[in-house]
């Protein structure tokens, strides 16, 4: 496995040593050139086996986990467990430098502790290297990190990789390109070693990560894929973790035949619905609706997934690819929905699109002009992770900076009814009447790139959702020259046979 980093690894720790018996010794040079070239070499031959990756934790759920490391030499693998009321479970694996050991009957939604041994040695120990075991299915709680395009080995991608490890999330999701790089480890496992000894770590699979395969890696070797399946060669699964289902899609190279794949997401959304899931979220690469550099990229996926969600009523989708962070408004049938119940949404009638592609690598801009504008609540081009915190009733997002300062939240709430939309014609600012500050209001959105709090009520004319300078002309009109006044609001018109308010509003009534 990467023998390339595990020699750096190696030189790295020799030189340190070196240099600490200079200080030492430096009364005794003879005696120094005498034990660096013979003693010093002895003292590393003494064969103490060293830690090249890990631990970290793969298989998390509610009753078991593995636990995965690395050594410098075979020896025999031991874990042993702390879980709730102390009670101590111990495992010992065979003889090995690749150690990949199983803890069973676990207790669901327990938190447990952990250390490594060769022999009576500790290898690893501390507070990071805990878990918490999964609720039982559509119960209990969830903290989950979420970043993309992360796998450069950059200062932004540990700053981020700090932020997210200060949250002490359950289970840390990838939306793919972990590793642009010649090594794992300086893509993964160097700049997360606490964050993932300390979480479960389930990645989708990047165009940039089938480099595995030039490593003589295959994704199975380094992660174990959840609820597998022998005979599915593609790197696409679904888990439920309490209140939640995912499922994560693998990379799909334009041209190459993912009909198995989309078989699967079909069935798996509808088992899940079927099951009474609260919440259905889907995690994969390619971003599907964006304004930076991909929004005129044509590939098939940005079309079937959205059929999908809009079928099985998906909550979330997050992608990556494009590196910045874009959250769009409820969308469903390619119309935006519930706009206005921003950053509140009550049962809203669409899926949020979020593209997480900012974990470390450079960042990519705006792209002037792009088709999918209007459904994107906010676009920043920063290094960030996204935060998700649900329960049963809630899904709480958040996207924090490297700094950990708050970009975006918005949360989604199945509690109460879908509520009724209040707004007036041309009341762009919702403030209960049509004045100047809704034509300067809309004006800004327009020229400025300022956002509204619902396009719909800044339609003045009520010709539909893409707006243009023609609405703040009519509404000044309106105001100031004696113009005729904005249409009928909703919910005075009729909408067509099961729309809702944005479709009533797209047909111009
Ligand atoms: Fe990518």
């Amino acid at each position: 496995m990467e023998p390339g980093a595990w020699v750096v690894s190696a030189v790295s720790r020799r030189e340190f040593r070196f240099r600490e018996k200079v200080v030492s010794y430096r009364l005794l040079i003879f005696v120094f050139l005498v034990m660096s070239c013979f003693p010093l070499r002895a003292g590393e031959d003494e064969g103490e086996p060293e830690l090249l990756r890990g631990p970290y934790l793969q298989g998390l759920n509610e009753t078991s986990v593995e636990v995965i490391w690395l050594t410098s030499e075979a020896i025999e693998g031991r874990i042993r467990c702390v879980g709730p009321d102390e009670r101590i479970l111990e495992v010992t694996g065979p003889l090995s430098s690749n150690h990949r050991l199983r803890l069973d009957g676990l207790s669901p939604a327990s938190r447990y502790s952990y250390s490594i041994y060769s022999g009576e040695d500790i290898l690893a120990q501390g507070d990071h290297l805990r878990f918490r075991t999964a609720p039982p299915a559509g119960e209990g709680t969830l903290r989950a990190v979420v970043v993309g395009d992360s796998g450069t080995g950059s200062v932004a991608q540990a700053r981020v990789g700090g932020v997210m490890e200060g949250l002490e999330p359950d289970l840390f999701l990838h939306t793919g390109d972990l590793i642009y790089s010649r090594s794992l480890d300086s893509a993964v496992f160097l700049p997360y070693r606490n964050l993932l000894s300390g979480t479960c770590f389930i990645p989708s699979r990047g165009n940039h990560d089938f480099n595995l395969a030039r490593m003589d890696l295959e994704w199975r070797d380094v992660f174990t894929v959840p609820n597998d399946d022998n005979e599915r060669t593609g790197v696409y699964y679904s888990y439920d973790w309490g209140p939640a289902h995912f499922t994560v899609l693998d990379y799909i190279f334009i041209h190459s035949d993912f009909s198995a794949q989309l078989e699967f997401i079909e069935q798996d959304l509808a088992a899940a619905r079927q099951r009474g899931v609260r919440w259905l979220i889907i995690y994969q690469h390619l971003p599907i609706y964006t304004a930076g550099s991909y929004a005129n990229y044509s590939h098939p996926i940005r079309q079937l997934l959205p059929e999908l969600c809009d079928r099985y009523g998906v909550d979330l989708v997050l992608s990556g690819h494009d590196h910045n962070y874009q959250r769009s408004y409820p969308v469903r049938e390619r119309v935006l929905r519930d706009g206005w119940q921003d950053p509140v949404f009550e049962r809203p009638r669409g899926t949020v699109y979020i593209v997480t592609g900012g974990g470390g690598g450079v960042l990519y801009g705006e792209l002037d002009g792009a088709r999918d504008r209007s459904f994107i609540h906010t676009f920043q081009s920063v290094h960030h992770c996204v935060v998700l915190d649900i329960s049963a009733g809630e899904l709480r997002t958040r996207a924090l900076d490297s700094d950990g300062e708050l970009v975006d939240e918005f949360r989604i709430r199945k509690q109460g009814l879908h509520p009724s939309l209040p707004f007036l014609r041309g009341d762009a600012n919702l403030d209960g009447t049509v004045d100047i500050g809704d034509a300067i209001m809309t004006l800004g959105f327009l020229f400025l790139g300022e956002s509204l709090p619902c396009p719909a009520a800044a339609d003045s004319t009520g010709e539909g959702i893409h707006l243009v300078i023609t609405r703040p002309i009519y509404t000044l009109r309106f105001l100031f020259m004696g113009g005729p006044p904005p249409p009928d609001p909703f919910p005075f018109c009729e909408p067509a046979a099961g729309a809702d308010d944005a479709f009533c509003y797209e047909v111009g009534c």
